[in-house]
């Protein structure tokens, strides 16, 4: 039951309030303004509202009140001022104070009543609405050190993931550099200028990537070659150029690759990076004009990562030194590859790489210009 605290000097109007409101509330009642403030800081149970009459000899109601606004403990408990007085300004100066209501005596109790039964309705709808408030920022605060938990949880996974990959990848380059030093080094030289190449192109909106997938992309074009581990060593080792069947062995290693690939790619459903180390490392000697291998893909058939890779790959090849071949210069290299734009290449590919050759000479150039 609410307590009910009536704060009034007359004990006739103490009486009045008091029958007007017992059947309901609990209902203490004080002619000394100043007692009924010092037992209200003492007790541990609060009156839900205080009826308190303007007109005290002890105590003003009005500074009464302003000593319970400046108490911590007692400044949210609603007050209705009582008085005798039917001077309006009273009446204002009570709500501009902070008082809930104001009522007249002598009290109708029936009026008195409807009035403490409305406020005390207000109060308790306004707990409420503080525990419902208070119910949903711990929830919130549970949803976020939830949240937190599952990012933690994701980044970890994120991380072992990308750590298995750069493993795998590491351990095939490697794999590579040691059957083929040359094919190792080009393989790593043609990732570094796919990154320059591939960005521009992302940047521009010519190719669209998830910007999180880059890093797996620019792995896998370091695998294009991969399959050259499968090719006997009279192919891969040999210097000058190849007969016919050679030739025939040689671009075995785009299929080689890819059967690997498609081998084992069940393990892992749906992953990103398989799908861009099977389009690049099957179709990167694919040609725009159709006279590519291994499946003689044209134009758009052929996936574009593996066009991107396929003008990186040519490039690297043509200014590198080898043995058996004369390198040609950056500028050289630009002008063979921007011959065959629309033959051998995607003219949209070697249309982004004239926009970034600049970098590509700069990285050519830090590598130690055509040296493996
Ligand atoms: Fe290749």
């Amino acid at each position: 039951m609410h307590i009910v605290m009536v704060i009034d000097d007359s004990p006739t109007d103490l009486l009045v309030a008091e029958r007007a409101l017992e059947g309901s509330y609990r209902v203490m009642t004080e002619q000394n303004g100043r007692h009924a403030l010092d037992y209200m800081k003492k007790v541990s149970r609060l009156p839900s509202l205080v009826l308190l009459d303007i007109d005290m000899k002890a105590i003003n109601g009005f500074e009464l009140f302003s000593k319970m606004k400046a108490d911590t403990k007692l400044k949210e408990i609603p007050v209705i001022f009582v008085s005798g007085s039917s001077d309006v300004a009273t009446e204002l100066e009570a709500y501009q104070l902070g008082a809930v209501d104001y009522v007249e005596k002598p009290f109708v109790s029936e009026i008195l009543k409807k009035k403490v039964d409305l406020h005390i309705g207000i109060a308790e709808d306004k707990v409420k609405i503080a525990e419902q408030n208070q119910t949903l920022q711990d929830y919130n605060l549970q949803l976020q050190e939830y949240n937190n938990e599952l990012q933690g949880k994701a980044s970890e996974a994120l991380s072992k993931v990308g750590n298995l990959e750069y493993f795998i990848v590491g351990m095939i380059a490697d794999l590579i550099t040691k059957k083929d030093g040359f094919t190792g080094s080009h393989c790593k030289k043609v990732s570094r200028y796919m990154e320059i190449l591939l960005k521009k192109m992302m940047r521009d909106g010519s190719a669209r990537y998830p910007v999180t997938d880059l890093n797996l992309i620019l792995m896998s074009s370091q695998l294009i070659d991969m399959g050259k581990i499968g090719l006997p060593d009279s192919i891969i080792q040999k210097e000058g150029k190849y007969t016919p069947d050679e030739f025939d062995a040689m671009k075995q290693h785009t299929l080689y690759a890819a059967d690997s690939i498609q081998k084992f790619s069940y393990l892992l459903p749906n992953s990103p990076f398989i799908t861009y180390m099977y389009q690049m490392t099957r179709s990167h000697h694919e040609q725009w004009c159709g006279r590519g291998y291994p499946d003689g893909l044209r134009g758009a058939e052929i996936p574009q990562l593996a066009r991107i890779v396929a003008v990186c790959d040519v490039y690297d090849a043509l200014v590198s030194k080898r043995s058996y071949k004369q390198t040609v210069t950056h500028e050289q290299a630009c002008a063979i590859l921007n011959q065959a734009a629309g033959i051998q290449f995607d003219p949209n590919v070697i249309a982004a790489f004239n926009t970034v050759q600049g970098e590509f000479k700069e990285l050519y150039v830090s590598a130690g210009g055509g040296a493996t």
